[in-house]
């Protein structure tokens, strides 16, 4: 491929001086130098300098279909020449036909979504609809965790490094996370150790809430925690504890979601269990701006007041929506994710009995992590990387 040229003669250093003089300075970059990117076209990505780059990151798991997807491209210009923004105190065929392509995929009962901007959004969201729906205020989650950056959702958030509040939203617990690699009863952890972690989110909820929980919020694969997988059976058992205290179960599938775990286009359908409430953003857009939560009609129900929102369900995010999913459709996403999967999946297992850094491989589907250790045994976390 050829070298694009500079846009507009600006150079990446200039970028990066522009962006400490104006852009808040706690916003986390991957280098100390920040990469700059001036243009995508599908897995590729070019500095301002010509510089190839190969996206393995696809700005945190979102551009599901390739950077400026021809589809996605060509349906957002026409909506865009057509009619670009209404909000959501008016109704748009597009706005319709993103949440009924969205209820034709997610598990049986789910059928009502509400759009937003934002995964951090859209798990608000699901926090107050739960809420609303159960008329109680307390929520569970798992301490390591990642559900976004509002007030609530760093608080829901089990991750220490990504709690910036010393005085977080009262009324949130945080179980132990389902880890199997670094399982605190056993090792290696078996079968036994589900019913541990499930007891201990039923300790939580006897001994440090009233008892009257609204809704236990868990990802599928805790993404930010490094792919860690629960294991198998953990999701039944929880959402029979969290029912049993007449909670409702809430699934965050913004990474997970949209056939990257492969076979299923979303993570907790590998679990057979249904949530009452689920949630998602990155990937279901190719980029555009876009949360989604998505209920029962039941629940959908529960939420008696008044909402509204200026950008959700905004008819050119609606048709970015709209061309992402028929394009994951028409290429069978979960079932390409799952054949691509399997052999990076191998690959890495290969690269693992070679390299004793390599103190795990895990994850589902696309969703693939190695876990970097500077010894397999003791698993002590090597931050600064290996040597060989
Ligand atoms: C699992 C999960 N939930 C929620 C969010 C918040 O999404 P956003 O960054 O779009 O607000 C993220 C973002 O990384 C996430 O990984």
């Amino acid at each position: 491929m050829t070298a694009p040229t500079l846009v507009k003669g600006v150079t990446s250093a200039e970028t990066i001086h522009g962006q400490r003089e104006y852009l808040l300075p706690s916003m986390l970059h991957l280098y100390d130098e920040p990469l700059v990117l001036d243009r995508g076209q599908g897995v590729r990505a070019w500095d301002p300098e010509g510089h190839e780059y190969l996206d393995l990151f696809s700005g945190i798991l979102t551009t599901s279909v390739g950077h400026c997807n021809p589809r996605v491209v060509e349906a957002t210009t026409e909506q865009m020449k057509r009619l670009g923004h209404v909000s959501t105190l008016y109704a748009t065929e597009m706005h319709v036909e993103a949440a009924r392509k969205i209820a034709d995929i997610a598990p049986d009962l789910l059928k009502r979504t509400f759009f937003t901007n934002s995964g951090t959004e859209a798990i608000e969201t699901a926090l107050m609809m739960a809420c609303l729906a159960t008329g109680r205020s307390e929520i569970i989650g798992l301490r390591v965790g990642y559900h976004g950056r509002s007030f609530m959702a760093t608080s829901v958030t089990g991750h220490s490094g990504w709690r910036p509040l010393a005085t977080p939203v009262a009324g949130i617990k945080h179980a132990k996370s389902p880890n199997p690699y670094r399982c605190p009863f056993k090792q290696p952890c078996d079968d036994t150790c589900v019913d541990k972690f499930v007891d201990d989110l039923e300790e939580v909820i006897v001994t440090t809430t009233n008892g009257r929980p609204a809704a236990f919020i868990a990802e599928t694969i805790m993404g930010v925690a490094g792919y860690v997988v629960p294991p198998a059976g953990y999701f039944q058992k929880a959402a029979e504890v969290i029912r049993h205290y007449g909670g409702l179960l809430i699934i965050d599938e913004v990474q997970a979601g949209f056939g990257r775990t492969g076979g299923h286009w979303f993570g907790i359908q590998h679990h057979g269990v249904d949530p009452d409430i689920m949630v998602m953003a990155k990937g279901i857009a190719n980029g555009a701006p876009v949360g989604a939560t998505i209920t029962t009609d039941e629940i959908a129900h529960g939420w008696k007041g008044k909402t509204i929102s200026t950008f959700g369900g905004n008819p050119v995010a609606m048709a970015a929506l709209c061309a992402t999913q028929d394009e994951l459709r028409d290429h069978d996403a979960p079932h390409n994710a799952e054949e691509r999967g399997a052999q990076l999946r191998t690959a890495l297992l290969e690269m693992q009995s070679r390299h004793p850094w390599m103190g795990d491989v895990r994850g589902m589907g696309l969703m693939q992590a190695i876990e970097i250790v500077k010894d397999p045994v003791t698993k002590e976390p090597d931050k600064d990387g290996p040597t060989s």
